[in-house]
């Protein structure tokens, strides 16, 4: 990962950042979500602090808050885990950030015993999708889900290997 780039556990000061980004318009937009508080982040950063199937990261770029990465069903105990969340801020997208990042959160999986990430994102999500096969995930399934805003989008389920 560039020197620059740091992962480090969520923490109850990254309310103000998830906020702000999970109720940026575009990011919104693009997952499909509906607008959230303040409290939803503190709470949800409460529980995800008590739950061990889940691991959250924020990924600083020369210390500045950049994005979130999400892992949950770590104790499935079936050497299977799922990148729930991807997301970046606009102004920091398309720069390699996710690549990097998500590449050093499989790295530490695989080194904990985890044999396979899988993910859903939408069909139309080229960059996403891009993003993904770098860290060597593959399309393995189509399907349409409803998501949170109500929306019926094609989606694809991905996995990497790590083995
Ligand atoms: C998806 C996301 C996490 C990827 O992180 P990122 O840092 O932007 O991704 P990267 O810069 O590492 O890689 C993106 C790749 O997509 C490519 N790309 C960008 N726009 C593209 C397009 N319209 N079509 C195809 N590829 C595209 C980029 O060129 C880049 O590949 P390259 O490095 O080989 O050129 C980030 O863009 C994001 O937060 N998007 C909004 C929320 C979202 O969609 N999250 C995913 C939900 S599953």
């Amino acid at each position: 990962m560039e020197k620059s780039l740091q992962i480090r556990p969520v923490n109850e000061s990254d309310v103000k950042f998830l906020y702000q980004l999970m109720n940026c318009p575009p990011v919104l937009e693009r997952l499909n979500e509906v607008p959230t508080t303040r409290q939803d982040w503190t709470d949800a950063i409460s529980e995800w602090l008590k739950d061990e199937d889940e691991e959250d990261y924020i990924v600083l770029a020369g210390g500045i808050r950049t994005g979130w990465l999400g892992i949950n069903g770590l104790l499935g105990g079936d050497g299977i885990a799922y990148l729930k969340m991807a997301a970046f801020l606009p102004e920091y997208q398309g720069k390699g950030y996710g690549t990097s990042s998500i590449r050093e959160v499989l790295d530490s999986l695989k080194q904990r015993g985890i044999e396979q990430v899988f993910l859903y994102t939408d069909s139309d999500n080229a960059p996403a999708q891009a993003c993904y096969r770098k860290c060597g995930f593959k399309v393995v399934e189509s399907l349409t889900e409803t998501m949170s805003n109500g929306k019926e989008v094609d989606r694809v389920k991905m996995v990497s290997c790590l083995k």
